[in-house]
């Protein structure tokens, strides 16, 4: 149990209905008009279709450069693959974690087979000194990703550290991401250092948070930013289970300048990686 000050919701965005790809229909619900980034935190995607004419199309190749994705599917799956021979399987459970730095292609296509196609997407921002890093990818099947349940409390660790207890995923910066689980009752108690923000994402049922003399809530398919402080506490926030995405992360405090499927830091950055791509140059 941490005695760091406990953050407060600070912010809750709802996210907004869109498509993206070849048509699949999605829910931004970061990186929108709402809520364009938190820092380094630029796009959650939630994509829960159970109609294939809504995600079959999938996302065809298309070029990245300047950040990480780190897609987390809850159902169904998808095929990877990419212009550095890459080529990865996302089943239910499973993590794939792509570093596109200097810039990669990549495709990533739902399987037709399954009803539902359920996942969350989380663009992570490069520092400017790893932004023309090596492309990297790491494919962290379900098995491999360890989970903790103790006291009502069930935690997937798909990034970082929880109990003690660490995702074998490696990232650039201090980066936390967590499913969890709670009962009514049961307390989730995580550090969230001052230097990091951090949101929480309610997949379902109602999560309490903040200092328990000043409870907040997040209801189902919101996300709340979380204020200043050194930690977070959450809650079921009713007398049912909540099921929520919780994330934390390294402040860049770096400028970012985005256009498309790119992120730098200046204009300058940001037209080169255009040319790169339209003269064959990235990936
Ligand atoms: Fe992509």
């Amino acid at each position: 149990m941490t005695t760091a000050k406990i953050r407060k919701i600070s912010q809750i965005v709802q996210g907004i209905n869109t498509s993206d790809g070849a048509g699949v229909k999605l829910k931004r619900i970061l990186g929108s008009p709402e809520l364009g980034q938190l820092d380094p935190f630029l796009l959650l995607d939630e994509f829960k279709n159970d109609n294939p004419d809504d995600y079959a199309a999938g996302f065809p190749d298309h070029p990245h450069r300047g950040f990480e994705t780190v897609t987390y599917m809850m159902a169904g799956s998808f095929t990877h693959r990419d212009s550095k021979g890459h080529e990865g399987h996302l089943s239910a459970g499973s993590v794939q974690w792509m570093t596109a730095g200097r810039g990669i292609i990549h495709s990533e296509m739902p399987e037709q087979s399954d009803g539902l196609a359920w996942g969350y997407q989380l663009w992570l921002n490069l520092p400017a000194k790893w932004k023309m890093t090596e492309p990297k990818y790491q494919d962290l099947p379900s098995e491999k990703l360890p989970v903790v349940e103790e006291k009502g409390v069930r935690v997937k660790v798909l990034a970082g550290e929880y109990g003690g207890v660490r995702s074998p995923g490696k990232s650039f910066i201090p980066f936390t991401y967590l499913e969890v689980r709670l009962e009514p009752g049961a307390v989730l108690a995580q550090p969230a250092p001052p230097d990091q923000n951090a949101f929480v994402y309610v997949i379902e049922g109602k999560a309490e948070t903040g200092p328990e003399s000043e409870p907040g809530y997040v209801k189902a398919g919101h996300l709340g930013v979380f204020g200043e402080g050194g930690s977070v506490r959450l809650e079921a926030g009713d007398e049912k289970p909540v099921h929520l995405l919780f994330a934390s992360a390294l402040k860049l405090n770096e400028p970012v300048v985005r256009g498309g499927p790119f992120v730098m830091n200046t204009l300058g950055e940001l037209k080169q990686a255009f040319y790169d791509y339209q003269t064959g140059k990235l990936g």
